[in-house]
């Protein structure tokens, strides 16, 4: 079979294209605020443990699939699984990825346009000396009415679809090599600013203190979910980077690499974040807006603000743009492969759907009215609640449930060790993380959620 894919000029564009998929709203944006909504410390614990013992290895088996079949995701499963004598059913796992992407796509452009009004005003000087109370009503004038949403999501997805169509991504994953150094030292400047201005000792210990009576088990459920979505995995995303790993790359080392700098990106922004919020006595479970709502009045505050400001949701817009490329890509690669569309013809369609798509979630933000689903029972929830409750604390960790059986269970202990190339003792562990800790504690919190069990 003839290779589908060229390969990454070397480790290091892979290591920078695979960090630029996970770095991006996930950690700056939503980590924190789901971290505020669960209670702090003993959520971010289950979630490092979550990372450690089962996003990662999860990743580790994405890349080793892509690596061995050097084949589009859905295809690279099924070949995996012919060449070790399995049923091609597993390509499963590869339409999940695909409806997965684009759901999530779907509301993180909107989130992402948050990103570039905020960089607007930042570079504006909106933010200057305005009190909490007046960050808030910046925040909530920007969501009052659906248009100028539209127009700032419309943005991502247009440039989004673009750099696809145009199959361009390698000219900008480069540029990724200067964003990241940057978006440190931004980051690196709050947390240093946060430390000496805001309530920093009282953040430590809401992030780092553990209280267990106040995590639920849908709390569990979206430290799990999340770990997923952060790390790219379950959306076919890491198995298409994978086929493109280059030869002799330690597939081992670099996906906890880049785990680690994902990781480090999230605590980090929660080190940012949660000292201006206590500072500013604004409520830590303030949800989805707690970042537009807390970092700006630092901005506002400090010298030099405006400068710092809109560069730092700048440099978020980057993050969440070189992740939507990641997303994008699986929509459009099913485009162009089963459905023979050219490359322009996929991510034009795939970001009109994404386009339309995105209306649910701005509407369940401008108009609360009439997106208030009532689920079962006092499940209450938006539509953008909704989309990102369902893709990320169902659909991904789903898909994590079946790679971890796929890759671990049915393909064969030749293949896999040889593929992952790495050794004995690292080999074992990895086996024992996704055949029975993945699998059981996937399971173990599905059950408990919908109450089959009650822990
Ligand atoms: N990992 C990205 C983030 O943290 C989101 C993402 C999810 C990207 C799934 C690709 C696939 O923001
Ligand atoms: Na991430």
């Amino acid at each position: 079979m003839s290779e589908y894919h060229g390969r990454w000029s070397n480790r290091f564009t892979y290591i920078l294209a695979a960090t630029g998929a996970a770095v991006g709203l996930g950690n700056i944006w939503k980590f924190p605020y789901i971290m505020g909504e669960n209670g702090g410390g003993a959520f971010v614990l289950v979630y490092l443990v979550c990372i450690a013992l089962i996003g990662v290895p999860v990743m580790m088996a994405e890349v080793m699939i892509g690596k061995y079949a050097r084949l589009a995701p859905s295809r690279s499963v099924v070949k995996l699984a012919r060449d070790t004598g399995r049923s091609s059913a597993w390509r499963v796992t590869g339409w999940g990825g695909v409806i997965a992407g684009f759901l999530i796509l779907s509301f993180y452009v909107v989130i992402a346009g948050w990103a570039v009004a905020y960089t607007w005003y930042g570079f504006s000087g909106s933010f200057t000396g305005r009190d909490a109370a007046e960050i808030g009503q910046l925040f909530a004038s920007l969501n009052a009415s659906p248009y100028p949403l539209l127009g700032w999501s419309g943005f991502i997805v247009l440039g989004t679809s673009i750099v696809v169509g145009k199959g361009v991504q390698k000219g900008l994953e480069k540029a990724v090599n200067y964003m990241m150094p940057v978006l440190f030292l931004l980051l690196t400047i709050m947390v240093i600013y946060a430390a000496n201005t805001g309530e920093f000792a009282e953040a430590v210990r809401f992030m780092f203190e553990p209280d267990f009576s106040k995590l639920s088990w849908n709390g569990v459920l979206i430290a799990l979910g999340h770990s997923f979505f952060t790390l790219s995995l379950a959306s076919g995303i890491m198995i298409m980077y994978g086929a493109y790993l280059p030869e002799g790359t330690s597939l081992v080392k670099t996906s906890v690499y880049i785990a680690m700098m994902d990781t480090l990106v999230a605590l980090m922004a929660g080190l940012a974040i949660f000292p201006v919020v206590f500072a500013n006595g604004l409520p830590a479970g303030a949800g989805p807006g707690l970042i537009f709502q807390s970092l700006p009045i630092a901005f506002g505050q400090m010298p030099l603000g405006s400068l710092f400001g809109g560069s730092f949701f700048l440099m978020v817009v980057v993050a969440a743009f070189t992740s939507s490329i990641a997303l994008i890509e699986s929509s459009v690669a099913w485009l162009v492969e089963h459905r023979g569309l050219q490359r322009w013809q996929a991510a034009t369609l795939a970001g009109l759907g994404i386009w339309l798509m995105s209306l649910l979630t701005v509407f369940s933000l401008t108009g609360a009215e009439w997106t208030i689903l009532s689920l079962w029972g006092d499940l209450r929830m938006s539509f953008f609640d909704l989309l990102d409750y369902v893709t990320a604390n169902i659909l991904l960790p789903l898909g994590g449930l079946i790679i971890s059986v796929f890759s671990a269970w049915a393909v064969k202990e030749e293949i896999s060790r040889e593929t992952l190339a790495t050794t004995d003792g690292l080999y074992r562990l990895w086996q024992v993380c996704l055949r029975y800790i993945a699998p059981v504690s996937i399971s173990l919190v599905f059950l408990n959620l919908i109450g089959v069990l009650n822990l």
